[in-house]
């Protein structure tokens, strides 16, 4: 034999010589779960090991990471029924607890990247991420709406803003707004190819966000997320963000994606990040937690995986985790 591929894989150094990916903390970022109130720390029953949190726990929990050289976070609120309107209009109220929120973070952390969502699913009574009208989730109406909570969200301090509706001509309007604004250093996380999945179910659960199935309204968003058997559609959201400016191109969810974030990545040159979702991660907590799979060794496969498939960046609630066993 005069090829023998073993010869590559003989000891941990020579693996380590030839080893095509790299994992690291820097390339994760952390979803966390924002509540009102004070010394609020409750688990989320479907994704157990993640809380939905009050402010004070959430500046311990970003101590705690940054420590472990955990950098990034994407912030949800999760908002009371209360506050909740039609036109979600709590999401630029100046007394707002998210954007409150915002502000003490970045004051107390300057060096963190920090990420929001731009869509009205978590203050809307609807539960969608647009306008909802006489039974239809409408489109260009839905735009001011957005341009007014990003501009308030890059006010408060939020380092790159995710357009998260997975409707039309986001990008390239909220770029203006914010360019208008005077945030031009505020950066644009697209959800480029968000699909009609579901494996958002736990996140759901997390903020009480599920679409409202009233008369007139559809129960599901796949008028607006994309259809799981489509592929080459991604490449012309793709496109539409490239040229509305967006910084980053997003995936979402990530392992039942990854031929959507190989061709990105294959098709594109900006970073692709991938949004490893709730229901994925739940999946493995599950398996884990009864003793079928070993937590320590499929949790980095999994991200590995991910990374391998082209993501620069990933989304996962095993930031904390990966980052903690990385220092060991
Ligand atoms: C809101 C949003 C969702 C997720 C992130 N932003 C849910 C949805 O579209 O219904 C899901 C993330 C996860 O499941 O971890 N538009």
């Amino acid at each position: 034999m005069l090829r023998r591929p073993r010869r590559n894989r003989q000891s941990a150094a020579v693996r380590g010589l030839v080893r095509e990916t790299q994992l690291d903390t820097s390339h994760l970022v952390y979803p966390l779960f924002l509540v009102d109130g004070k010394d609020v720390k409750e688990e989320i029953p479907s994704l157990p090991g993640n809380y939905r949190m009050s402010l004070d726990h959430m500046l311990r929990e970003i101590g705690e990471c940054m420590a472990l050289g955990l950098r990034s976070f994407i912030v949800f609120p999760a908002v009371p029924d209360a506050r909740k309107d039609r036109e979600a209009t709590y999401s630029y109220d100046p007394d707002n607890f998210y954007l409150k929120a915002a502000r003490a973070i970045k004051r107390e952390f300057p060096e963190c990247c920090l990420m929001s969502d731009v869509a009205m699913d978590p203050y809307s009574s609807d539960g969608h991420d647009g306008l909802v009208r006489g039974g239809k989730i409408l489109n260009d109406e839905t735009l001011p709406i957005l341009a007014r909570m990003a501009v308030a969200q890059a006010e408060a301090g939020f380092d790159f803003l995710g357009p998260s509706d997975m409707m039309d001509g986001r990008v390239g309007y909220l770029r203006e707004a914010l360019d208008a604004a005077g945030y031009t250093d505020t950066g644009i996380l697209s959800y480029t190819a968000k699909y009609a999945s579901a494996f958002y179910g736990p996140f759901r659960d997390a903020l009480d966000s599920a679409p409202r199935a009233e008369a007139d309204i559809p129960g599901d968003k796949k008028t607006y997320q994309m259809d799981p058997a489509n592929k080459r559609e991604a490449l012309i959201e793709a496109e539409l963000d490239t040229m509305e400016g967006a910084d980053m191109l997003m995936v979402k969810p990530a392992l039942n994606y990854l031929d959507v974030i190989h061709l990105l990545k294959s098709e594109f040159e900006l970073p692709i990040a991938a949004y490893h979702v709730s229901g994925e991660c739940a999946m493995l907590i599950a398996a884990c937690r009864n003793g079928w799979l070993d937590y320590e060794q499929a949790m980095p496969e999994t991200l590995l995986a991910i990374r391998r498939a082209g993501a620069d960046i990933i989304l996962t609630y095993f930031a904390k985790d990966f980052a903690r066993m990385q220092q060991r």
